[in-house]
């Protein structure tokens, strides 16, 4: 079978639903691909690298779309578009079905079967096929790029010879991919940044991500608003009364606001008032990812960049992965790459549409002539509507008291157990053992009840110091045994041997265990 992807229609729109790179490994699984002349111009990819890549160009949209049995694409087709198709092709394409029912409609009368890039589960199996994650991610990246190109200051705070320079604050609205994609990137460039979410599982995210999370003061505190497919349920008036609160108390520290809260199927939430807005400094950026649904911020507009009255710039692009053309194709076209290996068990350059398969069906919204939207719910459990790990019981002061005595009372009872059992071992080789020996047993005994004691009792933070301190008493072993590897007789040599390998290994493992912990720690 052939796959074909042709030059976007829609306007401004830079990105390529394939790359070289992916036509290689399209080209792996059987297919032939063909490309329509100049599709990749605007992300980077020219026609010759294509053709290095053993894709053919072709001329016209017409005659791709005519040749080509699978057609991978970037934007929901237009309806010249869907007049090409018929009952032996397949779209795969963003379509956003809820939004487009006449399209789905009048795609699903041609027969063809149509995938929808926005219709992949989250489920883990699914993450390497997920564009919206792929798309959001950068969207949420280059909002934070966006905002700084208008922001007059520095993110990160300085001490300069010309004076000092506050950090900015940085407010991220929502902690799904893209917020967490925003987190990460105003974090890095130095910003002082917190974020907010309905979700209660993400605050640990946005918490190792290096942001505060932003709780709110409600009796519920954070609902629990994960959904199915891992996405959020809507707030309850009160809820989103005591959020909005939060923010009036927050917008006049706030510089650059970030918000992406979305929640499936309906219009963004309006979480960023007018009155928010003026309450920030002059100078302050809004960047508003959920502007294509009337988005976050009361006064956005849509596909613009608008100042408000009090200096306030508010942006409200849709185009956002657009704006990072070729690093948002490769990761696309990859996504396109996935899903095809899905649908070509065989390896053969044959589409093999199993709609038993979780992914397939719930990406599938028309096939062999009918409307497949919606899907039924995924078998398999959403990733962020996994459970979320139980919160340990908040216990009483008099319940932790009785818990710390009984705690004491069972580790002196082991402790008097374990002395009784080496009192009695030590009676025992003292009745038969040479009274020179014995003196360097006991000295022995002591030691390794006095060092099990103390390493027991070492609390997990200080293990690298002990592991330190550890390897210092396994050289000075070392040098013991090396004193007296040359004694005469058989049994001295022999445990110095021992005693030279044991320590030399716990020596050289600690270097490699501190090599590995500096190793986690060091940016690649
Ligand atoms: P997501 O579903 O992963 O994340 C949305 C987050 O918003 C979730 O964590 C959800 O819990 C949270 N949320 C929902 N209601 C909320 C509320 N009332 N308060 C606080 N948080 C709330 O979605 P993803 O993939 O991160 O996308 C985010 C937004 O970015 C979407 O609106 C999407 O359409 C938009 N987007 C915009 C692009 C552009 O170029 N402007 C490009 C790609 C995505």
């Amino acid at each position: 079978m052939k796959i074909g992807s042709p030059k976007e229609v829609a306007a401004g729109e830079a990105r390529v639903a394939m790359t070289p790179e992916s036509a290689k490994q399209l080209q792996k699984l059987g297919y032939e691909c063909l490309v329509e002349a100049g599709a990749g111009t605007a992300a980077g990819f020219t026609d010759e690298a294509y053709r290095d890549a053993g894709v053919e160009v072709v001329d016209s949209a017409a005659s791709l779309w005519e040749r080509a049995d699978v057609i991978a694409k970037v934007r929901p087709p237009e309806n010249a578009e869907v007049e090409r198709l018929n009952a032996d092709k397949t779209l795969i394409s963003f379509f956003y079905p809820a939004q487009s029912k006449e399209l789905l409609e009048f795609s699903a009368k041609t027969g063809a079967s149509v995938i929808a890039m926005d219709m992949v589960p989250r489920i883990s199996r699914a993450q390497k096929m997920d564009a919206l994650s792929s798309m959001a991610n950068i969207a949420g990246y280059r909002a934070v790029i966006e905002a700084g190109a208008n922001f007059g200051r520095f993110f990160t705070g300085q001490i300069t010879a010309a004076g000092k320079v506050p950090p900015a604050k940085v407010l991220v609205i929502g902690a799904g991919v893209a917020g967490l994609a925003a987190i990460g990137a105003a974090t890095a460039l130095g910003a002082i940044t917190y974020a907010f979410d309905v979700r209660p599982e993400v605050a640990e995210q946005i918490e190792s991500m290096g942001a505060s999370f932003v709780y709110l003061d409600f009796e519920e505190s954070q609902q629990d608003g994960a959904a199915t497919g891992g996405y959020a349920a809507p707030s309850s008036p009160e809820f989103r009364e005591a959020q909005l609160k939060k923010f009036r108390e927050l917008a006049p520290d706030i510089d650059i606001v970030v918000t992406t809260a979305l929640i499936p199927g309906r219009d963004a939430p309006v979480l960023w008032t007018k009155d928010m807005v003026e309450a920030m400094k002059p100078g302050s950026v809004i960047v508003d990812l959920a502007a294509e649904r009337g988005g976050n911020c009361e006064l956005t507009q849509k596909d613009q960049r608008v100042v408000s009255s009090n200096g306030v710039t508010i942006i409200g692009y849709t185009d956002f992965p657009s704006r990072m053309a070729a690093q948002s194709s490769s990761l696309y076209a990859t996504n396109i790459r996935h899903m095809l290996t899905d649908l070509t068990p065989g390896k053969d350059g044959q589409v093999v549409h199993n709609m038993a398969d979780d992914v397939i069906r719930g990406a599938t919204v028309a096939h062999g002539g009918e409307i497949t939207y919606p899907p039924p719910p995924p078998t398999v459990k959403a990733i962020a509507a996994q459970k979320p790990k139980e919160k340990a019981k908040e216990l009483t002061p008099a319940e932790r008291r009785a818990g710390e005595v009984a705690a004491f009372k069972e580790q002196t009872r082991f402790q008097i157990t374990l002395l009784a059992v080496g009192t009695v071992l030590l009676l025992l080789v003292g009745a038969v053992a040479p009274a020179s020996f014995m003196s360097h047993f006991i000295v022995f005994a002591l030691a390794c009840f006095v060092g099990f004691q103390v390493i027991w009792g070492v609390a997990h933070s200080l293990h690298t110091p002990l592991m330190a301190l550890t390897n210092a008493i396994s050289g000075i072993i070392v040098l013991g045994a090396l004193l007296q590897v040359g004694a005469h007789g058989f049994m001295v040599p022999l445990l110095s041997a021992v005693a030279i390998l044991v320590a030399s290994v716990n020596i050289v493992g600690g270097f490699l265990v501190t090599r590995r912990m500096l190793a986690m720690f060091q940016k690649s």
